[in-house]
């Protein structure tokens, strides 16, 4: 396995790795501007590459098309992501090979959008000499001031954190779109405070969206044809909002209603749930509304209660635990994934065994494992000592990848002669012959095309083979 983590689609996606569907929307799109270009380039987490969009929305509100083609850009932009070293060294490496861009080009302007942006502010213009802008992610409004003054020749920063911006009015343009899923922001930043964690200080305070913006937006995507929305933010479970007027409250599992009450057709997902904040309510509603997806994303992040409170993660294992078994009782054939991270400060070999554990408890179709890497300005960071040696956090690494894997082949091999619903999502990547799709679980499965059918459209497939990662089937009436 790779380096400090398990890749997936959902973490390591930029904007050039994009599908053929795409480039005909990108075209429509620069057909409506003429002039300046931008390149975008996400990194990180869902949350990035939905800001992405908000920002492509505002270029273009003034005047920017948006291209792929680096040569062709006068703007390029990096959202970044600053939650693990190598996210951070990645960026830097990026950023030197447009060296020669700057060379051939030098009005070319050069920009740091994002987790980076916030947690370097004004050093990134010192240490990488080619940044002409510095934008945190609560000040991409102010994107068309800071790119005329990077114009100008002045650099432009605004890292300002805000209590109140959610970018509730903004209509995002799906870059990266294969028209059939679409994620929808449904809050931003993070009151949590997990000790190892950056996010709290680079995207600052929690705050919800209007859930009436949140619900517009949903109902808009399902008329131009996508059939599955993903609402995201740090801790959906958290997510509140009160009505301005009559001091009405809605949480999770009210605006989860409200979004699966749009159409049948559509298909709800949502991520991240905090293990200490998901309640039966969100449960109960889940179970309820067919067109939920039945999967929740609730990290763990370690097995052991002792890591656990050094983590500051509000819960224990036995709690997470009773979660786990709740999930399972209410919705039996409900997925679980994680997210996990070996070797944070002072882990025993003992402790280690409890993260081994409780994967094998969980039963998880699949997870994101890292290993513990220290970020400055974090609690940990002021508080322990990053003790573990790496060889050691990779090693417990291996052994907790081995064993997801493991589940993972075993919990797939159990889905061999089962019927799912899938949504077509495309063609897969493998053979033009295929389709790619999801069912609720949000397993990926493959399958041979049929006549007639298309992306968006919902079939139902058995499962004929499976490996750790994907299921192969064919279509049944
Ligand atoms: N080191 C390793 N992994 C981390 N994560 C967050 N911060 C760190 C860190 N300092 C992981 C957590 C989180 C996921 C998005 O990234 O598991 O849930
Ligand atoms: Fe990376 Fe976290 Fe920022 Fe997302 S919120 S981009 S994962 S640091």
């Amino acid at each position: 396995m790779n380096g400090d983590q398990l890749t997936s689609d959902l973490h390591v996606k930029t904007i050039d790795e994009s599908k053929q569907g795409d480039v005909f929307f990108q075209d429509a799109l620069v057909q409506k501007t003429d002039g300046k270009k931008f390149y975008i380039e996400s990194y990180g987490c869902q949350m990035n590459f939905s800001d992405s969009e908000i920002v492509a929305s505002i270029l273009m509100d003034v005047g920017y098309a948006p291209t792929r083609d680096l040569a062709q850009s006068d703007l390029i932009l990096l959202n970044t992501c600053s939650i693990r070293e190598k996210a951070e060294e990645t960026v830097r490496k990026r950023l030197r090979t447009f060296d020669k861009i700057k060379e051939e080009k030098p009005g070319t302007i050069i920009g740091v959008l994002g987790c980076m942006a916030e947690r370097l502010k004004k050093k990134l213009l010192d240490q990488e000499k080619l940044v002409d802008l510095v934008v945190g992610p609560d000040a991409y409004r102010d994107l068309p001031n800071l790119v005329s003054s990077a114009e100008g020749g002045d650099k432009g920063v605004n890292v300002l954190l805000s209590r109140e911006e959610t970018y509730a009015d903004i209509s995002p343009i799906r870059l990266e779109s294969n028209g059939v899923t679409a994620f929808i922001s449904i809050m931003r930043g993070c009151d949590n405070m997990c000790s190892f964690c950056v996010v709290p200080f680079t995207r600052g305070r929690e705050r919800s969206r209007d859930p009436l913006t949140i619900v517009a937006e949903a109902q808009e995507l399902f008329d131009k044809g996508y059939r599955e929305v993903t609402l995201l933010g740090q801790n959906v479970d958290s997510y509140k909002w009160t009505h301005p007027q009559s001091e009405e409250l809605t949480n999770f599992a009210q605006l989860l209603q409200l979004v699966a009450d749009v159409n049948p057709l559509l298909r709800i997902r949502f991520s991240t749930s905090h293990p200490k904040d998901i309640t039966d309510e969100v449960l109960y509603t889940m179970r309820d509304n067919k067109n939920i997806c039945n999967y929740i994303h609730l990290p763990v992040q370690s097995g052991n209660s002792r890591i656990l409170k050094l983590m500051n993660r509000t819960y224990d294992r036995e709690w997470y635990k009773e979660r786990v078994e709740s999930i399972y009782r209410i919705i039996p054939d409900c997925a679980i994934s994680s997210d996990i991270i070996t070797g944070f400060c002072t882990e025993t070999e003992e402790e280690h065994q409890d993260s081994l554990s409780i994967i094998e408890f969980a039963q998880y179709t699949m997870s994101y494992m890292f290993f513990y890497s220290e970020r400055p300005g974090t609690l940990a960071e002021r508080k322990y000592e990053d003790d573990i040696p790496e060889t050691v956090k990779k090693r417990r690494l291996t052994e907790v990848i081995r064993l997801q894997t493991q589940i993972s082949h075993r919990k797939n091999q159990a889905d061999i002669g089962q019927t799912f619903e899938v949504l077509i999502e495309g063609t897969s990547k493998r053979s033009e012959d295929d389709f790619k799709g999801r069912n609720s679980q949000n397993k990926m499965i493959i399958f041979p095309k049929q006549e007639g059918l298309k992306p968006g459209d919902y079939v139902h497939v058995k499962i004929a083979e499976a490996t750790s990662a994907t299921l192969k089937g064919s279509i049944v009436e």
